[in-house]
C-alpha cells in the first residue's frame, strides 16, 4: 500500500474514489458539505432520501456524482458528532477501507484526517489513519497456493487536506507507515506456523532487520547460555529438536549516554505444554506463543523506521516447549542465571522460565526501563478478555507512562496488583520458589514469579498479552498488539508523541 498526503478541494480530485464523513443525524462533515455544494446537493439528497443516516460503521457508495472529478464518492458514517473520539475515528477509517477493498477502486483520497477528534491532533490523526488503513488491508495468504481474490485492487491511499501539509504532517505520515510496517511484521511472524517460524527463523528475521536498519544483532546459542548459567531457560528447550536462541538486538538512535529501554519478548514458537501436555482442542493456537517476541521485533521495526532518537534493546529468549525423553519433568529443580533455584511443578508454565533468565541477562544493559511482553497465562484472558493487556509494574510512574501510551494508541492495558501477599503461593518445600502458584490469581502469580528476577531499582513493566495478541475463531490470526502501545511509549520518550 502506498500512502501520501495531498492538499486541495475534494471535488477536484481525479481519483477512483473520494471518501467523506457523515455524522449521525445526516450531518455532513465540513469536507462533505463542500463537495455537496459543488455537486448541487446530490449528497444531501441521498441522505434525506434515507440512503444513509450517518451511523458508525455504515457506508454508502455513490457513482458519477455531478461536479465531482472522482469516479466514486464513498460516504462513511461517523456516529454522533459529540462522541467522535479516536476510537470512532479509527473505526471510520477501518470501515472506509473495508468498503473499498472489495470494490473497483485502485486508489482513493480520504477526507477524514481533518475531522475534529477529541484529544487527537492532526499529526496523531494522520498517523492513526495510515497505520489503521495499513492494518485493514492486511492479508496473510502467502502459504496458499491460490491467493485470495481482490488482493491487488486498492493500492494507493491519499489523505486529503485542505491546506498544504507542514513538516509535522509529513513526518506523521512516515511514522504511520513505519508503525504499520512494524505491526505487519509482528502479525506475519505470529501467523507463520511453528514448522516455519522456529527459534532459528526468528534469529534470522532479527538479523535481517538488523541488516536493513543498521542495528546491532547478536544471537546466543545454547552453549553460550550454558556458560551464562541459564539453567531455567535451557530446561524448557530440553524436549525439543530445535536449538534455542537468545536474540539481542540494539537500536541506538539516541544520545550515547542515554540509558536504553529494554524490551524482552517471550518467544515460545510452539507450546505443547511439555510433559504437562495441553489438551488437543485449539492447540494450534500455541503457535502464537511467540507473539511477545514478534512484538519486540515489530516495535524495533517501527522505531527504526521512524529513526526515533531513542536507544532500545530487544531481547528475545526463544525455543519450543515439547515433550520427549529428555524433556524437563514435573518436580525437576533447575538453577536460574540469577542463582535462584526453581521447582518446576508444571512444565506448561514455561514462559516465566525463559523470561526470568532473559530478565537477569537484561541487567547488563543498565536499562532506564524494562518491559517484558508475553502470552503468559490463560488466567489473564479470564480476567481481562480480549480487550486489555494485563500490566504489572514495580514503578508507579513508569506504569502510568505505559498505560498512557496504551490509551493514546488505542492499544490499552489495565494495571493489576503485584503485591507481596501473592508471593506466598510460590513457596516450594524443595527450592527457592515454584514455577506455579495454584489456580487462584494465575496471571498475578506469574507476574510475581518474574518480579523475583528484577531488582527494585530497575523500573519494570510486565505485559501479559495472552488475550490480545491474537484472535480465535473465524477471524483467527495475530493482531500485532502491543506494537502500537510500545511504539507510542517510545515516541513519547523521543518527544514526538
Ligand atoms: N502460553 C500459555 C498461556 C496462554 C494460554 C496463552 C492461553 C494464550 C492463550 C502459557 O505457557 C501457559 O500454558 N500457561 C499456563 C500456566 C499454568 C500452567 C500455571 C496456563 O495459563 O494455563
Ligand atoms: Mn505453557
Ligand atoms: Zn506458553
Amino acid at each position: 500500500m502506498e500512502f501520501s498526503i495531498k492538499a486541495g478541494a475534494a471535488e477536484k480530485q481525479k481519483s477512483d474514489c473520494i471518501v467523506l464523513g457523515v455524522f449521525a443525524g445526516r450531518e455532513l462533515s465540513e469536507a462533505a458539505a463542500l463537495v455537496d455544494r459543488a455537486a448541487g446537493g446530490t449528497l444531501a439528497e441521498a441522505l434525506t432520501d434515507g440512503d444513509m443516516e450517518g451511523r458508525a460503521g455504515s457506508t454508502l457508495m455513490l457513482r458519477k456524482v455531478p461536479g465531482v472529478a472522482a469516479t466514486r464518492v464513498l460516504l462513511v458514517g461517523l456516529g454522533a458528532s459529540a462522541e467522535f473520539d479516536a476510537h470512532a475515528y479509527r473505526e471510520a477509517v477501518q470501515h472506509a477501507v473495508a468498503a473499498l477493498r472489495g470494490g473497483g477502486s485502485t486508489d482513493c483520497v480520504l477526507y477524514l484526517a481533518e475531522l475534529a477528534v477529541k484529544d487527537c491532533d492532526l499529526p496523531r490523526r494522520i498517523r492513526l489513519a495510515v497505520s489503521t488503513a495499513a492494518e485493514a488491508t492486511y492479508r496473510f495468504d502467502r502459504l496458499k497456493s491460490k491467493k485470495d481474490e481482490d488482493r491487488t485492487r486498492l493500492a494507493k491511499i491519499t489523505l486529503g487536506l485542505s491546506a498544504k501539509p507542514d513538516a509535522a504532517a509529513n513526518r506523521a505520515l512516515a511514522q504511520g507507515e513505519a508503525l504499520g510496517a512494524g505491526v505487519k511484521l509482528a502479525r506475519d511472524l505470529g501467523n507463520l506456523p511453528s514448522n516455519i517460524c522456529t527459534p532459528s527463523f526468528l534469529a534470522k528475521q532479527a538479523q535481517e532487520l538488523a541488516d536493513e536498519f543498521k542495528l546491532k544483532c547478536q544471537v546466543l546459542e545454547e552453549k553460550d547460555m550454558e556458560k551464562l548459567g541459564m539453567g531455567s531457560l535451557l530446561s524448557v528447550t530440553r524436549g525439543s529438536r530445535e536449538p534455542a536462541k537468545l536474540i539481542v538486538l540494539e537500536y541506538n538512535g539516541g544520545p550515547k549516554k542515554q540509558k536504553p529501554t529494554v524490551l524482552v519478548g517471550k518467544g515460545i514458537t510452539f507450546d505443547t505444554g511439555g510433559i504437562s501436555i495441553k489438551p488437543a482442542p485449539d492447540m494450534d493456537e500455541m503457535k502464537f506463543d511467540m507473539s511477545g517476541a514478534g512484538s519486540v521485533l515489530g516495535t524495533l521495526r517501527a522505531v527504526a523506521g521512524m529513526g526515533l532518537p531513542v536507544n532500545v534493546v530487544g531481547i528475545i529468549p526463544t525455543c519450543e516447549n515439547m515433550p520427549d525423553g529428555s524433556a524437563v519433568k514435573p518436580g525437576d529443580i533447575v538453577t536460574s542465571m540469577s542463582g535462584l533455584t526453581i521447582e518446576i511443578l508444571n512444565t506448561d508454565a514455561e514462559g516465566r522460565l525463559i523470561l526470568c533468565d532473559a530478565l537477569t541477562y537484561a541487567k547488563r544493559f543498565n536499562p532506564d526501563g524494562m518491559i517484558d511482553i508475553a502470552t503468559l497465562t490463560g488466567a489473564c484472558v479470564v480476567a481481562l478478555g480480549h480487550v486489555a493487556s494485563g500490566l504489572y509494574s514495580n514503578d508507579d510512574a513508569f506504569a502510568a507512562e505505559v498505560l498512557d501510551a496504551g490509551q493514546a494508541s488505542l492499544d490499552r492495558a489495565w494495571r493489576m496488583p503485584l503485591w507481596q501477599d501473592y508471593q506466598e503461593q510460590l513457596k516450594s518445600p524443595f527450592a527457592d520458589l515454584a514455577n506455579i502458584g495454584g489456580r487462584a490469581a494465575g496471571s498475578v502469580t506469574a507476574a510475581c514469579f518474574l518480579a523475583r528476577f528484577v531488582d527494585k531499582t530497575t523500573p519494570w513493566v510486565h505485559l501479559d498479552i495472552a488475550g490480545v495478541a491474537y484472535r480465535s475463531g473465524k477471524q483467527k490470526g495475530s493482531t500485532g498488539r502491543p506494537v502500537p502501545m510500545l511504539t507510542e511509549y517510545l515516541l513519547k520518550r523521543a518527544g514526538q508523541g
